[in-house]
C-alpha cells in the first residue's frame, strides 16, 4: 500500500429501527419455535423499520452520527457511497437519495452492490480512492432493509432477517502514522449467483410481464450451501487481508464478522485459532442485517470500548453473488 497516503476511519455511526421483532413473535408467523431460531441462528429478535420509511432514512441517522464523531459537516465530504441490496428505488441510486437528505451537495454519489459484503466492498473502493488522491473525505454507509424483500411465510429465511444501518467516514492523511486500512481482499464467485438470489423485479424478469412469477420477488436462499462456503471464504479472506499487511491473526485485537448465522461465526473464528473474548458477535439482537452487518456491530464495538488506539481490528463479510471480502483497519 502506498505509505504517502493512508486511508484513515475518522467517524463511525450506526442506526436500527426502534420496533423489534422477537422469536415468540415468528411463533405466531410461522412453524418454528424460539428454541429452533435460538440454537440454529444465534438470533433473538431483529429491528424492523416502519412503513414509509427507506433505507435512506436509517443510512441518514448513521451517517450523521459517522459525521459528527469525525467533527465534520456535509459539506466537507467529497464522496458518498452506499452498499445496498434494499435501495429506495431501481433509480436514482440510494447514495443520491442521501446526499439530498444529508445536503452534503459538494460529494459525488453512488450504490456499491456486493450483497451482504457491500460494506466491505464500499471500504476498499473508498481506501483505494483515498490512495489515487481522487477523493479526501468519503462517507461509506452499509445499510439494508431485508424486510422489504423478505418472504414471512417462508420460516426458513423471514427468521433471519433484520434492518439497520451503519456508516464511516474515511479520511485521506498522509505520511506513515500507523493507522489506517492496511489491507482489502474482495473476492467473487458468480458461479453460485443462485444459491442466494431475487428472482424477479429486474430486467430478466420484470415484475409486470407476462412471465414473471410474482410470488418470487423475494430473497430465496440456499442456507445449507451458502454455509459451506462461508466459512471457507471467510477464512480465507482474512488470512489474506492479513497476509497483505505483514500481520498474522495473532496480531488481530479484533474480530468483526459479518453476523449471519452464530454457527458460521464461531466455525469461522475456531478455523481462525481466534480466541473468543477478539470475537465481536450482536447477531442476537439485529439478526442478519446484511450491508449493515459488519459496520453496525463496529459501531456497537467502538461505543462499548473495545477499540483502542493501535488495535487491529478484521472485517470480514460474506454474501448473495457469491461475494466475500475483509479489511484489515488500524485503529
Ligand atoms: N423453524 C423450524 N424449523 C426450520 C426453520 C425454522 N425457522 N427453518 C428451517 N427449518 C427446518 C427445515 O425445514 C429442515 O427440516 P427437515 O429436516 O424436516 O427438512 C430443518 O429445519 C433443517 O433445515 P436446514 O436448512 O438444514 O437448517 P440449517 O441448520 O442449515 O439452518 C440456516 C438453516 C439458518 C438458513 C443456515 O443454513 C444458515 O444460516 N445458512 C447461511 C445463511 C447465510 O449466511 N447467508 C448469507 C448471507 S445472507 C445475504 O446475503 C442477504
Amino acid at each position: 500500500m502506498n505509505n504517502q497516503r493512508r486511508a484513515v476511519i475518522t467517524g463511525i455511526g450506526a442506526y436500527a429501527p426502534e420496533k423489534v421483532l422477537t422469536n415468540a413473535d415468528f411463533e405466531k408467523i410461522v412453524d418454528t419455535s424460539d428454541e429452533w431460531i435460538r440454537t440454529r441462528t444465534g438470533i433473538l429478535e431483529r429491528h424492523i423499520k416502519e412503513n414509509g420509511e427507506g433505507s435512506s432514512d436509517l443510512a441518514l441517522r448513521a451517517s450523521e452520527e459517522a459525521l459528527n464523531r469525525a467533527g465534520l459537516t456535509p459539506d466537507d465530504l467529497d464522496l458518498i457511497m452506499v452498499g445496498t441490496v434494499t435501495p429506495d428505488y431501481h433509480v436514482p441510486s440510494t447514495a443520491c437519495i442521501l446526499q439530498e437528505k444529508m445536503g452534503a451537495f459538494n460529494a459525488a454519489a453512488m450504490d456499491v452492490q456486493a450483497a451482504c459484503a457491500s460494506f466491505i466492498y464500499g471500504l476498499a473502493t473508498a481506501s483505494a480512492h483515498i490512495h489515487t488522491g481522487l477523493y479526501k473525505r468519503i462517507l461509506v454507509v452499509g445499510v439494508d432493509c431485508l424486510s422489504a424483500v423478505t418472504n414471512y411465510k417462508d420460516r426458513s429465511t423471514c427468521v433471519l432477517f433484520g434492518d439497520g444501518a451503519g456508516a464511516v467516514i474515511v479520511e485521506s492523511r498522509n505520511g506513515d502514522g500507523g493507522d489506517g486500512i492496511l489491507g482489502n481482499v474482495l473476492r467473487t464467485d458468480g458461479r453460485y449467483a443462485k444459491l442466494l438470489w431475487i428472482p424477479t423485479g429486474g430486467s430478466m424478469q420484470p415484475f409486470l410481464s407476462e412471465s414473471a412469477d410474482r410470488e418470487r420477488v423475494f430473497i430465496e436462499m440456499e442456507g445449507n450451501e451458502v454455509f459451506k462456503i462461508a466459512v471457507r471464504s471467510m477464512v480465507s479472506a482474512a488470512r489474506e487481508a492479513c497476509e497483505q499487511a505483514g500481520l498474522t491473526v495473532d496480531d488481530l485485537s479484533l474480530l468483526i464478522p459479518h453476523q449471519a448465522n452464530i454457527r458460521i461465526i464461531n466455525a469461522v473464528v475456531k478455523r481462525l485459532g481466534i480466541a473468543e473474548e477478539n470475537v465481536f458477535v450482536n447477531i442476537q439482537k439485529y439478526g442478519n442485517t446484511s450491508s449493515a452487518s459488519v459496520p453496525l456491530a463496529l459501531e456497537e464495538a467502538y461505543s462499548a470500548g473495545r477499540i483502542k488506539p493501535g488495535d487491529n481490528v478484521m472485517m470480514v463479510a460474506f454474501g448473495g453473488g457469491l461475494t466475500w471480502g475483509a479489511s484489515l483497519i488500524r485503529f
